[in-house]
């Protein structure tokens, strides 16, 4: 073929690409990755869906159905006889104490990034619970499947979750601990020590609890099973029904909530909130200026608030101050709006509960011993060991 004749070829593909992509399947038109379908991710705005939708998704809106589908089956685990226990690295041989390695790691990022990052890493490790449970799979880019679309790419994941190079930087402070052995601490369980860590500085040392350990790694991440995330447009129904599905309750759903009193949203999230204080919204609107990528504090606007400090702060606001549907839909049910009001006239309750509801959380669908295949530990965070 003639060089000219290569150039129009060429430029006919590119066309027909984006032609596809900024059709999508609105138009009916097959979906070029073979990614999440539009419609599975429940209580994520459009702009989300946008992300495996191409630039159709921008205008679509997914349909409600009548009664959400469930969770796929969990993945298969490797659960052995052996339980999580608190200072189970205790007899490790690590010539440092590894949970003392992790904290100084969430220490300095707080240090030299600021106090975000905390409440970037409690978040973290709530998007890792909830996917193929505490395994550490939302870190991974290369797993045994080799597939590329691991769960950090998933929608309410991608250009999102942070905190990632903390957990790196905590890996390899717990190797040196252990005179070199990257085999003895898992990044499930720095995970969990990282994100119990945030809460306490975050908190001003008043979280404070102990993280039972022993969590293997996984091997497997996929994108498409991010839709086990709840989304900010959520209804309490929904949150308690995806909640359940993780064995945590609808008390441990209003105390896990209380995190949303610290750290950033990106505007494209704060519409859903129909109760919100319209001087405030009015507000909101002028400060996100029509930019979904900005960024915006929870809290902080209202009397007392700062998105940096980790408080019962988040339960005063719920009322007409939250940011999100699924913050404001907590008061829409007698037992939730009880919970909800002792928080905000009781803090020490909220924060014990919160670290209960954080050790709850730490215990789902862990696996406590090595599977080959299935469960390690891993030398590097980011990928599974033996596949480079
Ligand atoms: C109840 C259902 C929940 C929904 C629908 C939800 C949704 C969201 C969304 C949409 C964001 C903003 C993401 C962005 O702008 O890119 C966010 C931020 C955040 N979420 Fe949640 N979340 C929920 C529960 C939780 C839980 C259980 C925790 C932790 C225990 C948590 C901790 C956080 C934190 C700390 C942030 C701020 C992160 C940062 O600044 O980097 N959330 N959440």
């Amino acid at each position: 073929m003639a060089g000219a004749d290569k150039k129009k070829l060429g430029a006919l593909v590119v066309a027909l690409v984006a032609l596809l992509i900024a059709a999508g399947p609105s138009a009916g038109l097959p979906i070029l990755s073979s990614g999440p379908s539009c419609t599975n991710f429940v209580g994520w705005a459009p702009l989300v869906n946008s992300l495996v939708c191409g630039f159709g998704g921008l205008f679509f809106t997914p349909p409600t159905p009548a009664r959400r589908p469930p969770p796929p089956p969990p993945p298969p685990t490797a659960t052995g006889s052996r339980q999580l226990s608190v200072g189970y690295y205790r007899n490790s041989n690590c010539s440092y104490d590894v949970e003392a390695a992790v904290r100084k790691a969430v220490e300095d990022a707080i240090k030299t990034q600021g106090r975000r990052i905390g409440a970037s890493l409690i978040r973290l490790f709530f998007h890792d619970a909830f996917v193929r449970g505490c395994d550490a799979s939302v870190l991974l880019n290369t797993t045994a499947t080799g597939n590329s679309d691991t769960e950090m790419t998933g929608p309410p994941n991608a250009n999102s979750l942070r905190g990632f190079e903390v957990i790196d930087a905590a890996k390899e402070a717990t190797t040196a601990a252990c005179g070199g052995r990257s085999d003895v601490v898992s990044c499930a369980d720095i995970l969990a020590f990282a994100a119990r860590d945030a809460s306490f500085f975050l908190s001003y040392g008043e979280i404070n609890y102990t993280v039972p350990a022993g969590r293997f790694d996984g091997r497997e991440s996929f994108a498409a099973e991010t839709n086990q995330l709840p989304g900010p447009d959520s209804d309490l129904q929904e949150l308690v029904e995806m909640f359940a599905a993780k064995e945590l309750d609808v008390f441990d759903l209003v105390a896990l909530s209380g995190a949303h009193g610290v750290g950033r949203v990106r505007c494209l999230f704060t519409n859903g909130n129909s109760a919100m204080d319209p001087t405030y919204a009015n507000d909101l609107r002028t400060e996100c200026s029509g930019n979904p990528d900005k960024l915006v504090n929870q809290t902080d606007r209202c009397p007392g608030g700062d998105p940096d400090m980790m408080d019962n702060q988040y339960f005063k606001n719920i009322a007409k101050f939250v940011l999100f549907k699924s913050d404001a839909t907590l008061i829409s049910n007698a037992t939730t709006r009880k919970q909800v009001n002792d928080n905000a006239a009781n803090p020490d309750k909220w924060y014990k509960d919160f670290e209960a509801a954080m050790v709850k959380m730490g215990n789902i669908g862990v696996m406590t011993s090595p599977v080959a295949g299935l469960a390690e530990i891993r030398d590097v965070c980011w990928r599974v060991n033996g596949i480079y």
